[in-house]
């Protein structure tokens, strides 16, 4: 399997149907899930699903979520990177989006600003994003945190099926001016 990305601790690269422990530890876990829409999985079929759902982005987009493993024990820590979004996210449309999503042992270790920082660099750099779009629940201090530590600027908020949501935005030249 290609590596994309490397960094100090991870290893950064496709989403695999034999991932599914992993994510199905990551995604049946509630405390996960508290700021997601508050559904977790309840069965390795449906995380098999996911999946697939984000594989096919793979072929329909050219990219989707990557995954990130631990460098030294290869042990799956949970996904990052960029969604190409093509259907309409507070009134924009086919823009990629930045996101990560941990398992819970892994929180706390800054694993998850790590990986983000080396996305948006090959995101930017290597594959010629000029803008990258970010959303969290205004409740979800882990992730407001760390998109204003990435140097995200915060446009606005707005209503994602009834949830308040902060909505940001970076753009090329600002990443590559703070870095
Ligand atoms: C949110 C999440 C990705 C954070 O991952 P992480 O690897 O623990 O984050 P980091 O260690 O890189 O932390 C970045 C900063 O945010 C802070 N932070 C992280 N989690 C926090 C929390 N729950 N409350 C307050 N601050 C928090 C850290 O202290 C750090 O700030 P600092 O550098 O000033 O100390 C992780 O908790 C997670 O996967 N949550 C569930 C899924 C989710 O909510 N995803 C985001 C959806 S928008």
């Amino acid at each position: 399997m290609e590596i994309l990305i490397e960094t100090e601790r991870l290893l950064i690269r496709e989403l695999l149907p034999t991932d599914v422990e992993g994510m199905f530890d990551l995604d049946s876990n509630p405390e996960v899930h508290q700021y997601l829409g508050k559904q977790p999985v309840k069965s390795k079929e449906e995380t098999l699903d996911v999946i697939d759902f984000i594989r096919q982005q793979y072929s329909d987009n050219g990219i989707a979520r990557w995954v990130m493993v631990d460098k030294e024990t290869n042990d799956f820590i949970g996904w990052t990177g960029f969604k190409y979004v093509t259907e309409s996210t507070n009134n924009h449309v086919n823009y990629y989006d930045l996101g990560y999503r941990l398992r819970q042992k892994y929180w706390g270790k800054g694993i998850a600003t790590e990986a983000a920082i080396a996305c948006l660099n090959y995101g930017f750099n290597q594959l010629g994003f000029h803008e990258v779009f970010a959303m969290a629940d205004c409740d979800n201090e882990g992730s407001n945190n760390i998109l204003k530590k990435l140097g995200f600027s915060r446009i606005e908020t707005f209503d994602l099926d009834g949830v308040p949501h902060h909505w940001y935005r970076l753009d090329k030249s600002d990443f590559n001016r703070e870095k």
